[in-house]
């Protein structure tokens, strides 16, 4: 198959490209710089011209705070350039990819969420972006792949747009990182979505599924784990609390994703965080990254 990705320079994007790319033909986007997909002819220019069977839409602004800072800046990026995607897709008859996140939930119960859960009343702005992109992409697509996922993971998207990166480089600076201790979810390694992906995409079986590595972190904790990985010291994460650190966007304190689907349609289970996380550190040293 051919496979564009937009974002094919952020995290989930390149790893969709190196994962998927030993099997497929893959067509990463250009850089943001060199097409901005707020363009709507733009965009279908391109599409257009390449005519991919499947598109990975991963291209977002995924900050909460510069999304509730600059409301317009997030609708665009997320919602508008969705938009543009999608009519891409259906111009072409393309089977859409979209990277959805937990934030269209609100956050409110210990229970995790599953996928007959309803999308309901996001705490932010981000969250709102990304509902109405799901809803944009369920209208018009029918051959669509709805990919709800919590905090992400892995070896790729550069020092920019990887959090483990620079905690590494924090660290070994002998800068202290601070984290939300009381920020507790799920947390899922990209190589695991984009191997998942190598699945699905063989079957008709479209829908909306949630991606979640098994088990739990906080903020703090999840960080302090990769450092205690890589046999640096857990202490260069602070503990810290979210009202402490007090950013523009609310952030949940307790969200949960759950999978009821995976399995059973795609007999795909997914590894712990722990384990992920030692996949991860393992892949980043094998790249010369730390
Ligand atoms: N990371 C997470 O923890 C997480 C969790 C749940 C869901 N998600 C969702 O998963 C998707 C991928 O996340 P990620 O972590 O891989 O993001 P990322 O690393 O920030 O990558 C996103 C990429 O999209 C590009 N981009 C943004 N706006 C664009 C535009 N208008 N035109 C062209 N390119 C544009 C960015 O380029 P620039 O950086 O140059 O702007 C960047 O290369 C996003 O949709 C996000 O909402 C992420």
């Amino acid at each position: 198959m051919k496979i564009a990705v937009t974002g094919a320079q952020g995290l989930l994007g390149e790893e969709c490209l190196r994962t998927l790319g030993a099997e497929h033909e893959m067509i990463p986007l250009p850089p943001h710089g060199d097409l901005d997909l707020v363009n709507f002819h733009a965009t279908r220019d391109w599409f257009l011209a390449h005519k991919p069977d499947v598109i990975i839409h991963t291209a977002a602004n995924r900050d909460p705070d510069s999304c509730e800072l600059n409301p317009d800046l997030a609708w665009t990026s997320n919602t508008l350039v969705t938009w543009n995607v999608v009519n891409a897709a259906r111009e072409l008859d393309a089977v859409l990819v979209h990277a959805s996140s937990d934030s269209v939930f609100p956050g409110d119960r210990d229970l995790p969420y599953h996928e007959f859960d309803e999308a309901r009343d996001p705490i932010n702005l981000y969250g709102r972006t990304k509902l109405a992109s799901e809803k944009l992409v369920r209208q018009y697509i029918p051959k669509h792949f709805n990919l709800r996922m919590p905090l992400l993971f892995g070896r790729t998207g550069g020092m920019a747009r990887n959090n483990l990166l620079k905690l590494y480089a924090a660290a070994r600076a002998g800068k202290k990182t601070v984290a939300a201790g009381d920020a507790v979810s799920s947390a899922c390694s990209v190589r695991d979505i984009a191997r998942s992906l190598s699945v699905m995409l063989k079957t008709p079986f479209y829908g909306t599924y949630h991606f979640a590595n098994s088990g739990s972190c906080s903020r703090a904790s999840y960080l302090q784990s990769f450092l205690k990985i890589i046999g640096m010291d857990p202490d260069m994460v602070t503990v810290s609390t979210i009202d402490a650190i007090n950013r523009p966007a609310r952030r949940c304190r307790n969200i949960f994703l759950q999978s009821r689907l995976l399995e059973p349609v795609f007999g795909i289970t997914l590894q712990s965080i722990d384990d992920a996380l030692t996949e991860t550190a393992a892949d980043l040293k094998a790249d010369g990254l730390i």
